[in-house]
């Protein structure tokens, strides 16, 4: 298959184009390089050897998009590109809503031009409410999010899902992904966020690396079994094979099909700083900061229907999730840049 992938420059676009590539697919890549950059797309080409086409640009411009979809017969789209800083999301929502939004719609116009019919997005465990009971399965409650980047992702969930409904020749997959962490294992290609790092694993990465002077654990008073939070962490090479199977799945199916893409196991904030130290034989300095505002005290995937329907399951531990992201880390301490 040829697959264009938005924001293909990104952590989880640059992995899953390795693995489309290793599978024996065509990619073409469009990304604007707003957090990330053309060396990610260089070491997907170093890792698996093959060639992939890249177009700089913002999905907004619909343009472009017609411009490639001339230019290459694209059987699918995976589409990551969005801005994902929950945080940041608050303060500009309304670049967040025209961005995220933004690209979803010009990509479905433009696909609708150019007759495209099969549609991979890329949404979030963020859709799901607060209320739910754990594990979150597919049809646990959506909306009430807290955040603009939250309800970007619910909303674009609504656009590709009545995009779907309004043609039955069109093929839609919805992944809802809980915590991507790690790296290739080839140390070549990871996460490498701007600025502080949000989310956990980068921050641990960095504070070993002695960027970060420790690692503040936010809140050991939740009702867990230690106190820390607990979330539902996946391999990013697991995520990104779950791309594939949902190619595959989408290719008999009319209409939208959601999937949760989570190992089905909550981790607390402890227990993975005890996996990254024991697994690597470092040590990660901590403290304990007051709550964020916003955390769940636990949040994991109910990750049977993906099992059973999609025939996809994450089976990388959290050892190798902590062996990959160190890996990566201390063979690029400054990310991309040299
Ligand atoms: P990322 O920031 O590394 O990748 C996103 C890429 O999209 C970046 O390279 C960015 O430059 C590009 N981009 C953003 N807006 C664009 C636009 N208008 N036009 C062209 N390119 C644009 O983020 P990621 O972690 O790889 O996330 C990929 C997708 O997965 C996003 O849609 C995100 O919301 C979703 N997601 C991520 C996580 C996570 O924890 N990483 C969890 C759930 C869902
Ligand atoms: C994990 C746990 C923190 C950092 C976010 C987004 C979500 C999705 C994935 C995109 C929590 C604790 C973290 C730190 C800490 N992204 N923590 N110290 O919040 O589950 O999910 O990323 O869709 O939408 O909200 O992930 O990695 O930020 O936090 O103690 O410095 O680690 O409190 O318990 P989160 P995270």
């Amino acid at each position: 298959m040829k697959v264009l992938v938005t924001g293909g420059a990104g952590y989880i676009g640059s992995h899953t184009c390795v693995e489309l590539l290793e599978a024996g697919h065509s990619v073409v890549a469009v990304d604007n390089l707003c957090n990330s950059g053309k060396k990610s797309l260089d070491r997907v080409r170093e890792i698996t050897g093959k060639e992939l086409d890249f177009y700089e640009g913002d999905l907004r411009d619909e343009g472009l998009l017609e411009r490639i979809f001339r230019q290459h017969k694209i059987d699918c789209v995976i589409h990551f590109a969005a801005l994902k800083a929950v945080g940041e999301s608050v303060k500009k929502p309304l670049e967040y809503y025209g961005n995220n939004i933004g690209a979803t719609l010009s990509l479905c116009r433009a696909m609708d031009k150019a007759g495209v019919r099969k549609l991979v997005f890329s949404s979030s465990a963020t859709v799901y409410s607060a209320d739910n009971r754990m594990p979150l399965s597919e049809n646990a409650k959506t909306g009430d999010c807290t955040n603009p980047y939250g309800w970007s992702k619910y909303i674009c969930e609504r656009i590709v899902s009545d995009f779907a409904a309004s043609d039955n020749s069109r093929r839609v997959a919805v992944l809802r992904y809980f915590n991507p962490v790690g790296a290739h294992p080839s140390g070549k290609l990871g996460e490498d966020p701007k600025g502080v790092p949000n989310n956990l694993m980068p921050y641990i990465t960095q504070t070993v690396l002695g960027r970060r002077e420790c690692l503040n654990i936010f809140g050991d008073d939740y009702p867990t079994p230690d106190g820390t939070g607990v979330r539902d962490y996946i391999h990013i090479v697991d995520l990104a094979r779950g791309h594939l199977s949902a190619l595959e799945y989408i290719d008999g199916r009319p209409g939208v099909s959601v999937f949760n893409l989570g190992t089905g196991k909550g981790v607390s904030v402890r227990e993975m700083v005890a996996a990254f130290e024991k697994v690597n034989g470092v040590t990660v300095p901590c403290r304990i900061a007051p709550r964020r505002a916003g955390d769940l005290a636990v949040c994991y995937a109910d990750a049977e229907k993906s099992a059973k329907e999609l025939g996809w399951s994450a089976f990388r531990t959290i050892e190798d999730m902590c062996r990959d992201s160190w890996n990566w880390q201390k063979n690029n301490p400054n990310g991309f840049e040299e």
